[in-house]
């Protein structure tokens, strides 16, 4: 069996700096804790606990006086309450959010309507959301773009890790809502390069393994890219979840992992899936040994 990794896939920088930034300040006095988990992975959440940096899902439960903003991002309203609270700020919202939330905010500012492609409960496009000064409208497909009213200034702005062809196609739509339109495509790279390289991969192989946090929004799209590409795909979170039955009669598998998968957790499927034939060996061995 084969086993072939995209090309792209994993961390990405804003998750890298996020968890670099969380990680220092467990040197800082006092106790830190991240708004919310710091990215979509369990995993990665459970080994900063253990390194001393701790949860609130509100300012209201700090105990401590450094508060970590996630790679999400948070609307203005927090990093202000956090100044009233004499908290300490570590600001770990991705660069590319930053940008996608300045653009939401001067666009809303410039009197734009703004329209926010994206998933409606995602954290990203609620912080996106706020600094539009919650003027925002939110659509994430062509039919809710089609209900958007016509207004004179339109100003688009994406989730960062929303499809690119997903966006082009409701950017067709929302052209003609307004003679005035102003696009901050605001996709970052990572997402485009994970989700290319995860279809190319999809499509050489008898077998895709998608690992990510079940909670991960750009690991389950990869999953159902692959799976839209006509391959046969598994969503894992952690290495346990492999059942050597989905290796019968397979001969290439891939894999990819979301941009907020740690190394370690992909290397240990890797490994795994590897090893897989031997496995499948024993077993066809031991079922052997059972029949007689
Ligand atoms: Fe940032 Fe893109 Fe990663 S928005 S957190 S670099 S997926």
């Amino acid at each position: 069996m084969e086993v072939f990794l995209a090309r792209h896939n994993g961390f990405c920088y804003g998750v890298k700096r996020a968890i670099k930034l969380a990680q220092d300040s467990a040197a800082l006095e006092g106790k830190a804790c991240t708004l919310g988990p710091i990215i979509h992975n369990p995993q990665m959440v459970e080994r900063l606990a253990s390194e001393g940096i701790g949860m609130v899902d509100t300012l209201q439960e700090m105990t401590g006086d450094t508060i970590i903003i996630r790679s999400h991002g948070v609307g203005p309203q927090v990093y202000e309450e956090a100044g009233v609270a004499g908290l300490q700020i570590v600001d770990a919202t991705c660069p590319h959010v930053k940008k996608a939330q300045m653009s939401a905010y001067s666009l809303s500012e410039e009197n734009y309507q703004v329209v926010i492609v994206g998933e409606k409960k995602h954290p990203e496009v609620k912080s996106i959301f706020e600094w539009s000064g919650h003027k925002a409208e939110v659509v994430e497909t062509v039919e809710q773009a089609a209900q958007i009213k016509t207004c004179l200034k339109l100003g688009i702005v994406a989730q960062t890790t929303f499809s690119g062809e997903e966006f082009k196609k409701i950017v067709n739509v929302l052209i003609d809502k307004s003679n005035d339109i102003k696009i901050a495509r605001t996709i970052c790279t990572a997402t485009d390069q994970r989700q290319k390289a995860a279809i190319e991969l999809s499509q050489e192989v008898d077998l895709m393994l998608v690992i990510g946090g079940k909670n991960s929004a750009n690991t389950t799209r990869l999953a159902q890219l692959c799976s839209n590409a006509g391959c046969k795909t598994h969503h894992i979170e952690t290495v346990q979840e492999i059942e050597t039955g989905w290796f019968n009669g397979i001969h290439k598998v891939g894999i990819s992992a979301g941009a907020s998968t740690p190394d370690w957790i992909i290397k240990e499927v890797y490994e795994k899936v590897q090893n897989m034939e031997s496995l499948l060996e024993e077993q066809d061995i031991k079922k052997i040994q059972e029949d007689d």
